[in-house]
């Protein structure tokens, strides 16, 4: 049985995130902070707040779900991090008081959700949670096969110094679309394992959740500064609206 939670994650890279992924795209928050229109913003997986706090900075009022207490910490210690309300909890349910203008969930955070079912359930508690004209953004990856050989699996380095090696190594499993992982990193006498799961999901598929959620897909760019998407993108920033009132 499995013993990977929501929380599984968070825990297990919180104390390393931010030298991984300290960077951000300053153009995200331009486009977050505009589709706020001076209202209020919910970001689903706030983790150390790489992308809450810049956008706090920009004067719109955050709150944010997180399932990780360790990476809610690394938020709290931050200046201006423990003014953010942070709610603990799966982000599918949800569970936060009062609606939004922007809902946002950003670097495939979405996948987090290991089956169809808590995806849909996700879209339908955004939408339940956003006002009317309000939209959901998601920023992921578009699913591309070439990465599994035949076996479905992948081994990639992804930074090689005197003393350690960093490898992602992952599982595929295209009839339920999940990519089990794990990040490996070597030093002298030490294997340190950080596990990752996800459940990927097709533009076509996150646009029919949407419409079952009563959402509608009103632009898709392959990037912040609105790229246009393409076939050959290799990610999307999707933008739905709530254009109906079912409340
Ligand atoms: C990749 S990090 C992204 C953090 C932040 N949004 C950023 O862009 O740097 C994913 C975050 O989502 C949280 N998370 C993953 N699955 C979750 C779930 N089902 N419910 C709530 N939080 C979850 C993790 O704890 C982690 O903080």
């Amino acid at each position: 049985m499995s013993t990977y939670q929501p929380e599984t994650y968070g825990e297990s890279v919180a104390g390393l995130y931010d030298d991984w992924y300290a960077d951000y795209d300053a153009s995200m928050i331009d486009m977050l902070a505009e589709l706020t229109r001076d209202g209020r913003a919910l970001e689903l997986g706030i983790g150390t707040g790489r992308v809450a706090l810049p956008l706090v900075a920009r004067g719109v009022e955050v709150h944010g779900i997180d399932a990780s207490p360790k990476m809610v910490e690394r938020l709290r210690a931050k200046p201006g991090g423990a003014q953010i309300p942070v709610t603990f909890g799966d982000f599918a349910d949800v569970a936060v008081v009062g609606d939004f203008d922007l809902v946002f969930i950003v670097f495939n955070t979405f996948f987090a959700l290991l089956t169809q079912a808590e995806q849909v359930r996700c879209f339908r508690n955004v939408a339940a949670h956003l006002k009317l004209g309000g939209v959901f953004v998601i920023e992921a990856f578009v699913p591309d096969m070439r990465r599994f050989d035949r076996s479905g699996t992948t081994n990639q380095p992804t930074r090689i110094t005197e003393d350690t090696v960093e490898l992602d190594v992952s599982q595929h499993d295209a009839a339920t679309q999940r990519v089990n992982s794990q990040k490996l990193v070597l030093t002298n006498g030490q294997v340190r394992l950080y596990p990752i799961q996800i459940r990927y999901a097709w533009l076509a598929e996150l646009d029919l959740m949407a419409q079952l959620a009563g959402l509608r897909l009103r632009e898709r760019w392959s990037g912040w500064r609105r790229e246009p998407f393409n076939a050959q993108s290799g990610k999307h920033v999707s933008i739905y609206e709530r254009t109906v009132n079912e409340r």
